[in-house]
């Protein structure tokens, strides 16, 4: 099946006193329709960056490679007034923190019914119908009465449900969700999540579900791509990565994480310090913090190769191959 999304070795370089900086370095990913695809990597590794050459919101200067086709055209060269049309009727974002893209002096009704005006030219009467629908699509409890209020009389999972309900207004075939529950508490992103998976299934909405946390993409991505540096560490079905992670860096997020079911289980952290774009290190970016590095991962840029169903990763000592199922 042709994915909604093909995006074929990324490449963005941002504008930096010293010159063009390389931060996305040949990503590869598709989405699919009705499919939450998610991006992980820690602090720095390029989630978001990605996420706005995609959407034409990379800063001033920036320069992109590559192709990212959705639905036939390429968003990398689409012109100005294109992507505009082409942001929030076909891909909308949503930010981790909606005090950030929420107007706190507008209310939400206002905030709702604009873009609705704006984007599909809506009468008052009929963007404010399609307002309180859209409100009740996120769950939120009395939207007539939540129509009339201010971003800060919400607490931060219903600011992200009106967000979300932002994103939705135009029915977009593309969500980009960056980081939208790490500023909430486990069980409002609990609810958060549950709600991108059920718009997902029930609007065949794809979903790009940005996080550092491997944790919430083990239970609602199908598939996933984890970015080390700018670059592709591994990716491929969640079951796989989550279940046999091959690359060293994959395992080594694993390792860090809480187990519900062995609480008491010692966490590892990785050590050392994330890859800075300044200083990103020679041949593959990962070696400097990697335990089973041998002298010649500091030489050449490891290519991603296929392994099984799907999946390639990124490292040529490959030390987890004899731990996969077969
Ligand atoms: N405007 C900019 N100018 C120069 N460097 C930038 C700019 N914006 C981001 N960067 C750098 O690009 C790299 C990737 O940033 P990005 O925001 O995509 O990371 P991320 O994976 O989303 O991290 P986080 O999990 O912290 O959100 C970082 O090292 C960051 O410092
Ligand atoms: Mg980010």
């Amino acid at each position: 099946m042709t994915p909604l999304l093909s995006v074929r070795d990324l490449h963005v370089w941002l504008d930096t006193a010293r010159g063009p900086l390389s931060i996305v370095d040949g990503v590869s990913f598709d989405v699919g329709e009705g499919q939450v695809f998610g991006l992980a990597g820690e602090s720095g590794s390029g989630k978001t960056i990605t996420a706005l050459a995609l959407l034409g919101l990379l800063p001033a200067g920036a320069r992109t490679g590559g192709v990212a086709i959705m639905a036939g055209r390429d968003l990398l060269a689409m012109r100005t007034s294109e992507r505009r049309r082409t942001r929030g009727r076909e891909i909308a974002m949503v930010f981790q923190d909606p005090t950030s893209s929420l107007h706190p002096m507008l209310t939400i009704e206002r905030q709702l019914t604009e873009h609705l005006r704006y984007q599909l030219g809506l009468s008052g009467k009929e963007a404010h119908l399609r307002a309180v629908a859209l409100l009740t699509e996120v769950r939120m409890p009395d939207p007539e009465a939540a129509m009339r209020g201010y971003p800060h009389q919400f607490s931060g999972g219903m600011r992200q449900r009106i967000q979300i309900a932002i994103g939705l207004a135009c029915e977009p075939r593309l969500l980009i969700a960056d980081e939208p529950t790490t500023a909430l508490d486990v069980t409002v992103q609990a609810g958060i999540l549950r709600l991108l998976r059920r718009l997902c299934k029930e609007k065949n909405l794809a979903v790009i579900l940005i996080t550092h946390d491997l944790g919430v993409l083990s239970a609602l991505a199908d598939s996933i791509t984890v970015m080390y540096a700018g670059r592709v560490a591994e990716s491929g079905p969640t079951s796989q990565v989550m279940g046999h992670a091959r690359h060293p860096y994959t395992r080594g997020l694993i390792d860090a994480l809480p187990h519900p079911e062995a609480p008491d289980r010692v966490l590892i952290p990785i050590a050392g310090d994330p890859a800075s774009p300044e200083s990103r290190p020679s041949g593959c970016a990962f070696h400097p913090r990697c335990r089973y590095s041998r002298p010649s991962c500091q030489i050449a840029i490891p290519p991603l190769i296929p392994i099984d169903d799907g999946r390639e990763m990124a490292c040529p000592v490959d030390p987890f191959m004899a731990s996969v199922a077969r």
